[in-house]
C-alpha cells in the first residue's frame, strides 16, 4: 500500500459486518501461542457465524450475558454450573469422546459427573456399600480383563451411586451416612470383583440454578438415566471412567447429559429364590448384575477414522 492511500476493502482493519470475524482474528499477534491462536480464531469464526445466523436483538444479547453471569455466580467449591452447562449441551461427552478413542472391545468412558470423591473407603470383595438400608438389594460381580481376555488382578474399582431417594451422600451431609453408596474394591488374582449395593434409580441433576432454568425453558427434563459410576484402573492400562445403566429406566434414551452408551446398558436379573438370597447375605429377593470391564493398554489415543 502506498503511504497515504486507504487499505482495500478486503484487507481493511476497520470493522464491517461481512468480514467481522476476519477483522477480529487479524488483530491477533503472530507471537501469540500457536494453540491459543488456533483456539481463539476458530471460536471467533464460529461465534460470529452463529451471531449472523441468529441476528439477536440487544435485549436477547443482554439476556445471554445475564445467563452467563448467573452461571458464574452459581459456582462454588461444591457446584460447577459451567460444567453442568457443558454437560447438558453434550460438550462434556464430546470432549470425553475425543480424548478417549479406544480400540473396539474396550469398555467405553462416559461422563464423570460432579459427585466423585477420591479416597473413598476401601472394601473387601463381597461387602455392602449401602449404609442406609434403603432400596432394592443388588449384587454386582464380574471380571476386569485386557482386550485379549487376560485377567487383570489388583485392578482398583471405585464405585459410587445415589441412594434410593436419588441423592449422593455429598448432597445430603448429615442426612445420609458419610460415604454411603461409595467404595473402592480390588480385583482378585483372577481379575474378579463382587460387591453388594442397591439397584440404582434415576435422579435429577442439580436444577435449581440457571442451567436448570434453561433446561425447563427448552422443554427438557433434568433426569439422568439410572446408573452406577465406576472408575476402573490398573498400572499399564488406560483408566476407564464409566457407568453401568439399568435396562428398564424410562430415561435411558433421554439422559439429561447424554451419558448413555448402548455398550454400557447391563442386564439386571431379579433373583426371587430365598435360599439364593440367603447365600449372598440378603433376606429377600435381589437383583443380580454381571459386568466385565475391559481395559485398553495405556498409550497414544487411537486416531479418529484410523
Ligand atoms: C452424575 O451422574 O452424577 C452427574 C453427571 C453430570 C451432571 C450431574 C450429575
Ligand atoms: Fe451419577
Amino acid at each position: 500500500m502506498q503511504s497515504g492511500s486507504l487499505p482495500s476493502q478486503a484487507t481493511s482493519p476497520y470493522f464491517d459486518e461481512a468480514r467481522s470475524a476476519e477483522v477480529v482474528n487479524a488483530r491477533m499477534s503472530d507471537e501469540a501461542d500457536g494453540r491459543l491462536r488456533r483456539v481463539m480464531s476458530v471460536l471467533v469464526k464460529h461465534l460470529h457465524a452463529a451471531i449472523k445466523e441468529i441476528e439477536p436483538t440487544h435485549e436477547e444479547w443482554f439476556s445471554a450475558i445475564r445467563f452467563l453471569t448467573e452461571t458464574g455466580q452459581m459456582c462454588t467449591d461444591w457446584r460447577q454450573e459451567y460444567i453442568l452447562l457443558s454437560d447438558i449441551l453434550g460438550v462434556s461427552m464430546l470432549v470425553d469422546a475425543i480424548n478417549h478413542r479406544r480400540p473396539s472391545g474396550a469398555t467405553p468412558n462416559t461422563i464423570l459427573g460432579p459427585f466423585y470423591v477420591a479416597n473413598a473407603p476401601e472394601y473387601a470383595n463381597g461387602e455392602n456399600i449401602c449404609l442406609d438400608g434403603k432400596g432394592e438389594p443388588m449384587v454386582v460381580e464380574g471380571r476386569v480383563t485386557d482386550i485379549s481376555g487376560n485377567s487383570i488382578p489388583n485392578a482398583k474399582l471405585e464405585v459410587w451411586q445415589t441412594n434410593d431417594d436419588g441423592f449422593y451422600d455429598v448432597q445430603q451431609k448429615g442426612v445420609q451416612p458419610d460415604s454411603n453408596l461409595r467404595g473402592v474394591f480390588t480385583s482378585d488374582a483372577e481379575g474378579r470383583y463382587w460387591f453388594k449395593s442397591v439397584k440404582p434409580r434415576h435422579y435429577p441433576i442439580p436444577s435449581d440454578g440457571p442451567v436448570g432454568k434453561l433446561l425447563e425453558e427448552m422443554g427438557r427434563h433434568p433426569n439422568r438415566a439410572a446408573h452406577l459410576h465406576f472408575i476402573v484402573s490398573a498400572p499399564g492400562f488406560d483408566p476407564v471412567i464409566t457407568h453401568i445403566f439399568t435396562p428398564d429406566c424410562p430415561y435411558l434414551s433421554e439422559d439429561a447429559v447424554f451419558g448413555v452408551k448402548r455398550e454400557l446398558i447391563a442386564e439386571f436379573t431379579k433373583i426371587d429364590d430365598l435360599d439364593a438370597a440367603k447365600r449372598v447375605g440378603f433376606s429377600s429377593s435381589y437383583w443380580s448384575v454381571s459386568w466385565d470391564f475391559t481395559l485398553a493398554t495405556s498409550g497414544k489415543p487411537i486416531l479418529a477414522n484410523a
